[in-house]
């Protein structure tokens, strides 16, 4: 038989990396930065494994430079990294910090310099500590706290930075902070968590309609997806599929999209669903430039009335290839899912601003190098997935890696390591991986070196 032929990707793809500021950044009060919730959460015995915290991390702040040449080695034509609103508001709101700001004006000019485009997120879940002691995200005021906040960056770097992203997977920060308080800031009530998953998208329309008075660019918002398989074809399961669904993937993007939320939100739940002011859905639903994608795996569902809210539990199939966060490797889903958001929500140019693996890899780099093959064959996979979903019409611009350095990842602290570079956090050595060649193989030959 004939090898398939080898893919195509469009002329003008976007290839990337990806990254977000308390994950990598370190130096967390540096410069008159305020403390962020993910700052108390981590600084709180026992919420994150061995009790880690973003304090160091990768020591980005102090080694953006030596990072960004990097980068530029490896021949990445986009970098998304996110801003940490507490270091341009310490207090989250009011007075802005010069000098936090200047940091990310510094980063912008060596990306630019070194022929990158940055794609800048304004909140990758590191919320300003003042900002949660009024509330976070329950406080109705919280959209208003994040349009100004976005004003100033805007105004700041909108110059230089062409394509901005409001929120980083908002039901993340809804189903780990507020319902099940395995993230920052650590909450447990189904009665906030739709609270807050509404001021989420409040928040992030109030932004755009802000970018829209004064921005020249593209802005959009990041969500992550997960295809939903029923675990049997019983009844139970099929239905605590669709739950899962609407719970996981539709509640956001219909209010984003279509102005209101999955009709099955209302009985997931139950008493502690509260009612909207109709006219937050004009705010919600505005247009996008573009959509952003961040993709794992898929989730092979279980009824399971004792798991609230969804009623749900995902299962694993025997003996499937799974990552070191216990995720199944399911490439198919990536393509699925891009299909599935084209047929709903139609042509919203899509991003996939994150995917990757975290594999095991040792601590240090012996002889200076470090294989994973097992992140490669992932990868390579993936990018195989999206190739399928262009040829099959997808209107996909772009696609980053998570993620550019080994770093802090959240409640599992520096146990799971997703770079394609490795980061020696005793010496803050970089040691790029044969993963990250690999990719800039990708990327110099915009994909084609992927055949089947
Ligand atoms: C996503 C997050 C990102 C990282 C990856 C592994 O949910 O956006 O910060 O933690 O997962």
């Amino acid at each position: 038989m004939n090898p398939k032929p080898l893919r195509r990707f469009p002329e003008n793809f976007l290839w990337g990396a990806a990254t977000s500021a308390y994950q990598i950044e370190g130096a967390t009060l540096a410069d008159g930065a305020g403390p962020s919730n993910w700052y108390r959460f981590s600084h709180t015995r026992n919420r994150v494994v061995d009790n880690e915290s973003g304090d160091i991390a990768c020591d980005h702040y102090n080694r953006y430079l030596e990072d960004v040449s990097l980068m530029r080695e490896l021949g990445l034509q986009s970098y998304r990294f996110s801003i940490a609103w507490g270091r341009v508001l310490p207090e989250g709101a009011g007075r802005t910090n010069q000098k936090g700001l200047d940091f990310y004006k510094r980063l912008v000019d060596a990306l630019l310099e070194a022929g990158i485009e940055p794609m800048a997120t304004l909140f990758h879940w590191d919320m300003p500590a003042a900002l949660d002691d009024r509330g976070g995200w329950l406080n109705r005021d919280s959209a208003e706290w994040f349009a100004d906040y976005a004003k100033v960056v805007f105004q700041a770097l909108d110059g230089r930075v062409k394509r901005w992203a409001t929120l980083n997977e908002p039901w993340v920060v809804t189903d780990g902070g507020y319902l099940f308080g395995t993230m920052a800031p650590g909450h447990s009530s189904p009665f906030e968590t739709p609270i807050a998953a509404h001021n989420l998208l409040r928040a992030h329309g109030a932004a755009v309609s802000v970018y829209r008075a004064l921005g020249e660019h593209e802005i959009g918002v990041v969500v992550n997806l997960e295809p939903k398989y029923p675990a049997s074809a019983s009844a139970e399961d099929v239905e605590a599929t669709k739950r899962s669904d609407a719970y996981m993937n539709r509640q956001y993007l219909d209010p984003l999209f279509f102005g209101s939320y999955p009709e099955e939100m209302a009985e997931l739940y139950g008493e502690a669903w509260p009612d909207f002011p109709a006219t937050d859905f004009d705010l919600i639903r505005q247009r996008i430039d573009f959509l952003g994608i961040n993709y794992y795996s898929r989730g092979i569902m279980k009824a399971d009335p004792d798991n609230i809210v969804e009623r749900a539990r995902r299962v694993s199939r025997p003996h499937a290839s799974v990552t070191s966060m216990g995720w199944e490797v399911f490439p198919q889903g990536l393509t699925d899912i891009l299909l599935w958001v084209k047929e709903r929500y139609g042509d919203t140019p899509l991003y996939i601003t994150e995917n990757g693996a975290a594999f095991y890899d040792p601590p240090k780099a012996e002889e200076g190098k470090i294989d994973d093959p097992l992140r490669i064959d992932y990868l390579r996979k993936h990018i195989r997935a999206i190739a399928d979903a262009i040829e099959r019409g997808v209107n996909l611009r772009g696609y980053y890696v998570w993620s550019f350095l080994d770093n802090f990842e959240w409640a599992q602290g520096f146990s799971k390591r997703f770079g394609i570079v490795h980061v020696d956090y005793e010496t803050q050595r970089r040691t790029a991986k044969a993963s990250a060649r690999f990719y800039a193989d990708v990327i110099r030959t915009n994909g084609s070196g992927i055949s089947e």
